[in-house]
C-alpha cells in the first residue's frame, strides 16, 4: 500500500481520496473550546530528590491524574531534551527513506519486531487513516532498522531512558494504588516487559476536516509515553468531550493503557484518544508503549479485588494473546478491553 507521505506529495492533490474520507458522526462527542480543559501536569523532579512528604504528595497527585484523567503531562522527567529531539529527527529521516527502502520493514504480523506501514489496522480499517508508522520492539530484546545511519544508536539510548522513566512512573502509580512494594514488578514481569517504540508521521492533509490521523482507540500496554515535534493533533476523551492536548515543550504526555486498567481492577481507566491532521504542517509523534512480558497472564491485583463490593472486573489473559486479538478482525468494532471484561462484575 502506498505511504501517506507519498500520497500527500502527489502533485496537485487538493482533496482526500474517497478511501480516506470519513463521514463525520453526528453523535460524536464535541471538541471542547474551553481553554481550561487541559490534562494535568506532574512535576516528576521530586520523585528521586524529594523529602518523604514531597514524595507522598507527588504520589497523591499522580494517582489523582490517573483516576480523573488517565492522561497527564510529565515535566522534569530526567530524559535529556537533546535525546528527545534526536529521536524525532531520526524518525523523520526514517520516513524520508524511499518507498523501496521502507518496503524491507513492511511486516504483517503484530508480533513482528520491526514493522512499518500506513493507516491504523490496514487489514481491518474500513476507511484508511492519514498516517504512516514504524513500530519497533526495543525490549526485552533490542531491535532496530539499520537505516538511516545513526538511527540505531539514537533509538537504543532513547529506549533506555524512556524505560527508566516508565518504570519510575509505574512504581509511583503502584504506590498510589496501595499495592505492595514490588507487586507490579513481579506480577507483570516488568524486567522482561515488552517495550515498543511507535513513530507516527502525519503529513499535511488537503482536507483535514474529513480525514483522521488515528481513530479513537485505547493503548494496549500498561503505560504509554508520547512526544511530538511541536505540532498539535492529539485529542483525549474526557467527560463527554474531546480535549485538545497542547503539550508543554519537552514534556512527555503519559497515558494509562488497557493492562493498567486491568491490574487496577478498573480504578484507573485506559482513556480513548485519537489524532487529528492539519493542512499545513507535518506532524511526527513518537510513543513508547511499555507492557508486561509477552507471556504474563494479567488479571486484577488481588489486593484491589473485594469479592462483595468490588469483584474482579476482568478475566486473565496473556499479553501476547491480547495483542493478537486486538490486531485480528474479530473485534466487531468493540474495544479489545471489552472482550476480557467480566460482564457480571
Ligand atoms: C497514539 O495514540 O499512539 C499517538 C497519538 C498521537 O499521534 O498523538
Ligand atoms: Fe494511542
Amino acid at each position: 500500500m502506498i505511504s501517506i507521505k507519498k500520497l500527500a506529495e502527489s502533485p496537485g492533490l487538493t482533496s482526500v481520496p474517497p478511501t480516506y474520507t470519513f463521514t463525520p458522526n453526528p453523535n460524536d462527542h464535541p471538541v471542547s473550546d474551553d481553554p481550561k480543559d487541559s490534562i494535568p501536569v506532574i512535576d516528576f523532579a521530586l520523585f528521586t530528590s524529594g523529602t518523604l512528604d514531597q514524595r507522598s504528595k507527588l504520589v497523591h497527585d499522580l494517582g489523582k491524574a490517573c483516576q480523573d484523567w488517565g492522561f497527564f503531562m510529565v515535566i522534569n522527567h530526567g530524559v535529556p531534551e537533546s535525546q528527545m529531539k534526536a529521536m524525532i529527527k531520526a524518525c523523520g529521516e526514517f520516513f524520508n527513506l524511499t518507498e523501496e527502502e521502507k518496503q524491507e520493514f513492511a511486516g504483517k504480523h503484530v508480533l513482528d519486531p520491526i514493522r512499518c506501514g500506513t493507516s491504523f489496522n490496514a487489514s481491518a480499517d474500513k476507511v484508511l487513516f492519514w498516517r504512516d508508522f514504524l513500530k519497533v520492539f526495543v525490549h526485552p530484546k533490542f531491535h532496530s532498522p539499520t537505516t538511516p545511519s545513526g538511527f540505531r544508536e539514537i533509538l537504543l539510548e532513547y529506549s533506555k531512558r524512556t524505560r527508566k522513566l516508565t518504570l519510575d512512573l509505574l512504581e509511583g502509580i503502584s504506590v498510589s494504588l496501595g499495592l505492595e512494594d514490588g507487586y507490579m514488578e513481579k506480577a507483570m514481569n516488568l524486567e522482561s516487559g515488552l517495550q515498543i517504540l511507535a513513530a507516527n508521521l502525519y503529513p499535511p492533509c488537503p482536507e483535514p476536516e474529513v480525514a483522521m490521523g488515528m481513530p479513537s482507540h485505547s493503548d494496549h500496554g500498561l503505560l504509554t509515553l508520547l512526544i511530538h515535534n511541536g505540532i498539535s493533533g492529539l485529542q483525549v476523551q474526557h467527560k463527554g468531550k474531546w480535549i485538545n492536548v497542547n503539550s508543554i515543550p519537552n514534556a512527555f504526555v503519559v497515558n494509562i493503557g488497557d493492562h493498567l486498567e486491568i491490574v487496577s481492577n478498573g480504578r484507573y481507566k485506559s482513556v480513548l484518544h485519537r489524532a487529528t491532521v492539519n493542512e499545513k504542517a507535518t506532524r511526527i509523534s513518537i510513543a513508547t508503549v511499555y507492557g508486561p512480558s509477552l507471556d504474563t497472564v494479567v488479571s486484577p491485583a488481588p489486593e484491589l479485588v473485594y469479592l462483595e463490593t468490588n469483584p474482579p472486573a476482568f478475566k486473565g489473559m496473556k499479553y501476547r494473546e491480547y495483542l493478537e486479538m486486538q490486531q485480528s478482525n474479530k473485534l466487531d468494532g468493540k474495544s479489545c478491553l471489552h472482550h476480557v471484561r467480566n460482564l457480571a462484575a
